[in-house]
């Protein structure tokens, strides 16, 4: 055997060392079948009253109960909390061609405070606030507000919402248990001078989908894939067991699944792998947001750098050598992901340089791609399990078309990301429901802002 030939032939086993590591995450079209059908049972656990408590997936009432008719007028605030950045917005309604502008004004939250007390972070938000409040001279008007926040709320209204745990890298004490929008007043009066006294509270799939039914009547599911995964939809109050309507109630109201937390009983233990494990006992909330930990950009940088540690350890890639970074937890971005994968094929410049950020500095081109594998099948993964429940939404909703209002940076920034998304949900939907997935930039904020304007339009005007 001449030395090339030595060369191919270890090339060959490395790669097929590398393949049966990523193995357990290549699931079948059964599999994503199966877990769609169990997402529908989940849904159904959330929904009625004699399992919710218990139910991995919550179901969360949102008193959202219609969405913007087009014809709310006037200017209205969002606060958009959600992860490490937040935004605030001023919205401002009127007649004419283009009716609707938007300031928005980003922020990032220091890493220290996602642990803090609620107080601290509270009282950041209503400083942030009150200087952007000051910034449009909107001090003396009567000021309604959206504020976004996307962890799991138990609410009982429109303007109330009670933390029922934190999720994503957010632990601040005093905050669970309490009224979200109580501690915002509050932080607000210690400020002084400004009263919000219309506030609205939601989660950032509510404002998702609300933005996108401002422009298209047919959206009824909010999709959020970026820090966290989530999903809203538009159900029946018939079947909201929880919700004691009354008989003005509405016909529909938007429900907060809280999709992330789906498999927290078990339910999706067979699709888990080793490596989904060690990540989830690893983190701030072991045991919590299985489905979440499978997917969104928080975590999937992570599943990599262990397929990869594997393959190191194997002896497959970079010549079994380990660096210090290889064997730091989370250093390996989702960012590296989308790089890589938005490199040309056959190109190594970026894999190469990710690879010496990584610290190593002689990556050959069998690495580059084994590395690009890797990162394909765990992003395919993400957008396949996202489908499987999306398509459960589609099915259950029942219309003949179906629009999906999305955002988050997974699907906005991951190469091939939507497309992926897409074309299992069309695998997975009936054929008879048709679906258009459409990105609604800042749709959060926007959506929160509208949620105010839908719900004090009116009244300010009578
Ligand atoms: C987490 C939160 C959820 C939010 C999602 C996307 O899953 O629990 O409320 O919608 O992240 O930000």
């Amino acid at each position: 055997m001449t030395e090339e030939d030595a060369k191919d032939s270890d090339s060959i086993n490395n790669r097929a060392i590398v393949e049966e590591i990523c193995k357990p995450f290549l699931l079948s079209d059964d599999t994503y079948q199966q877990i769609r059908d169990i997402f529908l049972d989940e849904i159904k656990k959330g929904l009625c009253k004699y399992t919710h408590e218990k139910a991995a997936v919550k179901c969360l009432l949102t008193f959202v109960e219609k969405l913007p008719s087009g014809c709310e007028r006037g200017k209205y605030l969002a606060l958009d909390v959600g992860g490490t950045n937040f935004r605030i917005l001023l919205l401002d309604l009127h007649d004419g061609g283009d009716n609707l502008k938007l300031e928005i004004a980003n922020y990032e939250l220091p890493e220290s405070l996602l642990t803090a007390s609620g107080r601290e972070l509270f009282d950041f938000l209503a400083d942030c606030l009150y200087a952007f409040i000051y910034k449009y001279e909107l001090q003396k008007d009567e000021l309604s507000l959206g504020f976004t926040f996307s962890f799991p709320l138990k609410q009982t209204e429109l303007s109330k919402g009670v933390l029922i745990s934190w999720t994503k890298a957010f632990n601040c004490s005093g905050v669970v248990g309490h009224d979200v929008v109580d501690l915002l007043k509050e932080a607000l009066n210690r400020k002084g001078d400004i009263q919000i006294n219309n506030i609205v509270i939601l989660n950032d799939t509510t404002g998702t989908l609300i933005s996108c039914a401002w422009e298209h009547h047919e959206a009824k599911i909010g999709l959020i894939i970026g820090t966290g995964i989530n999903e809203c939809y538009l159900e029946k109050t018939k079947y909201i067991e929880l919700f004691k309507g009354g008989v003005n109630a509405s016909p529909t109201m938007v429900i907060n699944c809280e999709s992330g937390n789906f498999g927290n009983d078990g339910s999706l233990n067979f699709i888990r792998t080793p490596i989904d494990l060690a990540i989830d006992n690893d983190t701030v909330n072991p045991g919590k947001q299985v489905y979440e930990k499978m997917i969104s950009g928080m975590y999937l940088g992570e599943i990599v750098r262990l397929i990869l540690l594997e393959c190191v350890n194997a002896g497959a890639m970079l010549k079994g050598g380990h660096s210090d970074q290889i064997r730091s937890p989370m250093s390996f971005d989702i960012k590296y992901m989308s790089q890589i994968e938005g490199e040309e094929p056959g190109n190594d410049d970026v894999a190469r340089q990710i690879f010496d950020i990584m610290g190593y500095k002689r990556s050959t081109h069998e690495d580059c791609e084994n590395l690009r594998y890797i990162c394909d099948v765990i992003s395919t993964r993400s957008a396949n399990l996202v489908a499987a429940t999306l398509a459960t939404l589609v099915n259950r909703i029942g219309d003949p078309f179906v629009i999906i209002g999305v955002d988050g940076s997974v699907y906005r920034m991951y190469p091939n990301y939507a497309e992926r998304l897409r074309k299992k949900l069309k695998e997975l939907a009936r054929p008879e429901y048709k679906f258009c997935i459409k990105l609604a930039e800042d749709g959060s904020g926007r959506g929160a802002a509208l949620l105010a304007a839908t719900a004090f339009f009116n009244k300010r005007n009578q």
